[in-house]
């Protein structure tokens, strides 16, 4: 998780560095903790979560997609409408016949700009904190196979993630983990989620790239299919 994280601090010094000398036609720089000199777009630019939770109908799938992703300024794809994780989860529930459901916060206030974002969200990994989510979540009993997204936010699921493990029982269940990331790939959600979940069976997970998610979609659909295959889907 230490090696995550640092490999993240590297890449995102890497990144910014790399950025002083590149043209518009790039990916907004991205911004890296302790950086003050990248364009940050107005908040106002970017679209937040949906307010309004619905918890999804029973559809008859014994599958379900649930995961958490943010808009807004992200690492080197700029100022993005769908989130890349969002991204991941449409394709595994297309792939799948899943139903899908998205983690919101309940109160958001997580920053609409990067270097804001990931400066609230270390405060909360380093506080354990365990933000609460809106609405309520799905009725799992009808799901035999859940696969769990998000970000990798400093080498860990993000903590609203946890909020969910420690108030939601799956025993029994098939969890399957998959995350985006900047370069720290699956960053033990796999073994976190068996923590949470030792009574359940933890399948391989799959772990994409951002900037893949947003900009290279023939390529994720390609990785999916291939890891659902091997898992038997
Ligand atoms: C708060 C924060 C922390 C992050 N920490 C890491 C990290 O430790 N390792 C990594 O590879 N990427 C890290 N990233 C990059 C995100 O994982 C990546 O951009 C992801 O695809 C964002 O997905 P989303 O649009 O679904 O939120 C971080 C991003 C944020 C906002």
């Amino acid at each position: 998780m230490k090696r995550a994280v640092f490999l993240f601090l590297v890449l995102t010094m890497f990144v910014s560095l790399c950025a002083c000398g590149s043209t518009a036609a790039q990916a907004t720089p991205a911004p890296t903790s302790g950086s003050t000199s990248e364009p940050v777009p107005p908040a106002d630019e970017a679209a937040g979560p949906e307010a309004a939770v619905e918890t999804p109908e029973a559809s008859g799938s014994d599958i379900l997609v649930l995961y958490f992703s943010r808009t807004g300024e992200q690492y080197n794809v700029g100022v993005i409408e769908k989130g890349n994780t969002a991204i991941v989860a449409e394709i595994i529930g297309e792939a799948t016949d899943a139903d899908l459901y998205e983690i919101l916060p309940a109160d958001d206030h997580y920053p609409m700009t990067y270097k804001e974002l990931t400066d609230v969200a270390l405060q909360e990994q380093r506080d354990r904190t365990r933000p609460a989510y809106a609405g309520e979540l799905p009725d799992f009993d009808s799901y035999d196979t859940i696969f769990i997204g998000a970000p990798v936010w400093w080498g860990d699921w993000p903590m609203i993630l946890y909020t969910v493990f420690e108030s939601t029982p799956l025993s029994g269940k098939t969890l399957i983990p998959f995350s985006t990331h900047a370069g720290s790939g699956l960053s033990g959600f796999d073994r976190s989620l068996a923590a949470a979940y030792p009574d359940c069976t933890i399948a391989k997970g799959l772990a994409i790239t951002g900037t893949d998610a947003q900009n290279n979609p023939d390529k994720v659909q390609s990785s999916v299919a291939s890891w659902l295959s091997e898992l038997g889907f």
